[in-house]
């Protein structure tokens, strides 16, 4: 009998080719549609880039207005959803509220799900819009505050500041938000990306398919890094500690979050665009506790690269970032899915435009056959 080869984690398994997102390994760069991200998030903003993902060209000026314009149209949410939102426990993740809503959104989407590019296109771009609606409810919900309507003169970066506080804070801040949005919107076959393909694949509709990779990114191996990777440094608290902690921690084989990456093995190509943001972000704090809070990403960052030579991935400066923009933890990684939902929506269409079932083999290792025992 000959043994199959099991490739464990799909680890450098090509499953299918993709025209949205490609890493190049040579120059260590993401390029979305053939653009360098880090040309994108300098030049273009996070709408300009949902566009691109979804059509495969940046907008003219005709066709950024109109989008612009259909985007802020589908922001508010139906009553019902908006209501039975508020009914969830207070104390449940929000990646859980999301998830609920995102499969809520598919309960109540009276179009005809005929799966074609433009129906699907549009379902994509309601949820762009609704989303962030979405978790800014959900943030003030959390302090027990009502939430604040979208306002249609805002872009989608600061009508989400403007939902979430009642204030939309220095351009810069929101420029640095609107840089971390660009580099999380796409990633080619990531583990939540796939989690949409492969329920595509079985012919299933965009809700369900982006209820499921909502699940497949809430993980701390995926997204929920971003999330965990502020919770280790309020673990360590000192910058002085960071060596030590990080000595204790490899020793009982724990991840360190927000480190390591399955396809950069040299760095991730986004960090040090986000870096420099966070930097930004660190300059403009006037909390007393940011230099130090500053001091002990460093110092991890250091130990880790002195210790393991592993490399930081997005995650480890964007978590601290959406720290000192002023959200809570919690709404980390619900932040990620307002962004990736463009690229697991451009990943639906591509799938469906030459789609196969996604049903890969298991070598069977369990017991022999055997015969039931009697009862
Ligand atoms: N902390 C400690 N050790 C690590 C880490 C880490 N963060 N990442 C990799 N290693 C070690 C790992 O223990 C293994 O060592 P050994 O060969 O001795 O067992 C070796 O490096 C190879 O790691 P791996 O887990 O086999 O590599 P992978 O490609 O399967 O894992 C990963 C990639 C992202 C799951 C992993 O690096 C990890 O768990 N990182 C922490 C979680 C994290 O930050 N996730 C975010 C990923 S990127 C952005 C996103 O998707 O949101």
């Amino acid at each position: 009998l000959s043994t199959p080869s099991i490739h464990r984690g799909l680890a450098g398994v090509v499953v299918d080719t993709t025209a949205i997102s490609t890493v190049i390994e040579e120059s260590n760069s993401l390029t979305y549609r053939g653009y360098p991200v880090q040309e994108l998030a300098g030049r273009r903003s996070f709408e300009e880039v949902a566009y691109l993902l979804w059509h495969g060209e940046l907008p003219d000026a005709g066709q950024l207005t109109e989008f612009r314009a259909r985007e802020r149209a589908l922001r508010p949410l139906a009553r019902t959803t908006a209501e039975l939102l508020t009914r969830l426990p207070r104390t449940c993740h929000p990646m859980d509220v999301l998830r609920t809503a995102v499969s809520l959104f598919g309960a109540e989407d009276p179009a005809e799900d005929d799966g074609s590019p433009a129906a699907n296109r549009a379902k994509s771009l309601a949820l762009l819009a609704k989303l962030p609606v979405v978790v800014a409810a959900d943030h003030r919900r959390r302090r027990g505050l009502d939430p604040i309507p979208p306002d249609s003169s805002l872009g989608l970066a600061e009508n989400f500041f403007h939902m979430c506080f009642g204030e939309v804070p220095d351009p810069e801040v929101v420029r640095c938000f609107e840089v971390s949005l660009i580099l999380y919107a796409e990633h080619s076959f990531n583990a939540s990306t796939f989690t949409a393909r492969v329920v595509t694949s079985t012919l299933s509709d965009l809700y369900s398919a982006v209820t499921a990779a909502v699940g497949a990114l809430k993980g701390p191996l995926h997204g929920g890094a971003n999330e965990a990777v502020m919770r280790t440094l309020e673990e360590i608290g000192d910058p002085a500690r960071a060596g030590e902690w990080l000595a204790a921690a490899l020793a009982a084989r724990r991840k360190v979050m927000g480190f390591g990456h399955r396809v950069y093995k040299h760095g991730d190509s986004r960090v040090p665009l986000m870096q420099q943001a966070t930097d930004r972000l660190v300059a403009l704090s006037a909390d007393p506790g940011t230099a130090r809070l500053a001091a002990l990403h460093t110092a991890l960052r250091e130990a880790m690269a002195a210790r393991t030579g592993i490399h930081p991935n997005l995650d480890y400066p964007a978590g601290l970032a959406y720290h000192l923009m002023g959200f809570d933890i919690p709404s980390f990684t619900p932040i990620f899915v307002m962004s990736r939902v463009t690229g697991w929506t451009a990943h639906i269409t591509e799938q469906l435009a030459h789609n196969a079932l996604i049903r890969p083999l298991g070598a069977y290792n369990g017991p022999d056959q055997r015969v039931v025992p009697a009862a």
